[in-house]
């Protein structure tokens, strides 16, 4: 994609990535991505918001091969994704000057080996002014690293949010028409990147309801024209709110587990639950990531390797974990050959959940009617929890 406008004087420079499959090697991006960067022209000076990741950088030169000046590089984020060309940036523009925060500026130094004299740090709510544009820097640290920050243009009233509002969708157009295709991509960038820290991206969501915003530029995928939408979607997904949703990473190798998560899938179902199951087999980590967004209970399966859970539970139970979701109740399925530790070993890979355990149920062999009597008895208490805090 070539350089696109996207208001006066303001442009897309960046870079569209469509192959990229992997991101951090453990995200999938089936839709590939964009290293979104954006050149801002004043009346007397010019910023470059954000760079590319480096191995874009043949395609953002071309970009940038007929900008003459450039006084500032706003360093909205350090991560390699956004911050990475800066070398090259610095080296053509000799004169040109880093803003990043206080927090960023070592971090540009330690990822990037940026000159010390070559950063100038801002504090929350400071301004620099383009001569008819005013950049407003907004502390938004843990957006997604402790030292990020967003830049709001007052008379354009557009803001920048780097990964905030962010999808990893390769696209043709730096607008969208279709919105719902969107707001699944950055449900899913949410889920990965985002979710995390929850609590302190609804603290950034209330700083800027203060803002008259027209127009939100992030870091990765499209930017939006109409912002409510895309705003409204992050309020609910960081809200305390949970849906009356299960969702069950299970791994079978005989097809005991696989009969347990059927049976137990079934009742759920049967009880108006709606039953999200990933075979880690075969499951996409990242759907498997949206999935935790909202739901209200957690059910692992698992069978036992070696006393111990399947590797692919314990991936996906630490990654649960990681990511921090706002679910409120969990359980353990699964089925063992002649004993084993799995269920310990799960429910410590989850300490920073805050859940309340539901009575697993962990039977030896292929299940038996008891044992699928004990998979209704759990349905039968999801379903009751599930009425009193939905
Ligand atoms: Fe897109 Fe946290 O970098």
């Amino acid at each position: 994609m070539k350089p696109k406008k996207i208001k006066d004087n303001m442009f897309w420079v960046g870079a569209v990535d469509w192959d990229r499959r992997l991101f951090d090697a453990l995200i999938p991006l089936p839709d590939g991505t964009s290293y979104n960067a954006y050149l801002i022209q004043g009346s007397e000076k010019t910023a470059l918001l954000d760079t590319v990741d480096p191995s874009m950088l043949t395609v953002f030169e071309s970009h940038l091969k007929d900008i003459k000046n450039i006084d500032f590089i706003i360093s909205h984020h350090s991560e390699q994704d956004h911050a990475g060309a800066l070398p090259y940036v610095l080296e053509k523009y000799k004169n040109a000057k880093v803003i990043a925060t206080p927090k960023g500026k070592p971090m540009l130094i330690d990822h990037l080996h940026i000159q010390e004299d070559r950063i100038v740090t801002v504090n929350d709510g400071e301004t620099l002014s383009l001569g008819n544009k005013t950049l407003e820097f907004i502390h938004a640290p843990w957006v997604h690293w402790p030292e990020t920050m967003f830049t709001y243009i007052r008379e354009d009233k557009i803001i920048f949010t780097c990964d905030l509002f962010g999808s990893h969708l390769a696209t043709s157009d730096i607008f969208y028409n279709d919105y719902w295709h969107v707001c699944d991509e950055a449900k899913r960038y949410y889920a990965e990147v985002m979710m995390p820290f929850r609590t302190t991206i609804q603290k950034h969501l209330e700083k800027l309801k203060k803002y008259q915003i027209d127009m939100i530029a992030p870091s990765h995928g499209p930017v939006h024209r109409d912002p409510e939408c895309i705003v409204r979607s992050h309020q609910e997904w960081v809200s305390d709110k949970v849906s009356n949703t299960v969702v069950v990473p299970y791994v079978t190798m005989h097809g005991s587990t696989q009969l347990m998560v059927e049976r137990l899938t079934e009742v759920l179902s049967e009880n108006g639950i709606k039953v999200e199951k990933f075979n880690l087999a075969v499951a996409d980590t990242g759907k498997f990531a949206m999935s935790l967004v909202d739901a209200a209970t957690l059910v692992i399966g698992s069978p036992t390797v070696l006393t111990g859970a399947h590797p692919l539970v314990v991936s996906a139970a630490f990654l649960a974990n990681a990511l921090k979701p706002k679910l409120k109740f969990a359980s353990i399925i699964g089925s063992y050959g002649w004993g084993g530790r799995m269920v310990e070993q799960i429910k410590g890979l989850l300490p920073n959940l805050k859940i309340e355990m539901l009575e697993p149920v962990v039977i030896k062999g292929l299940p038996k009617d008891e044992d699928y009597k004990a998979l209704d008895r759990l349905a039968n208490e999801i379903v009751s929890r599930h009425k009193t805090a939905i």
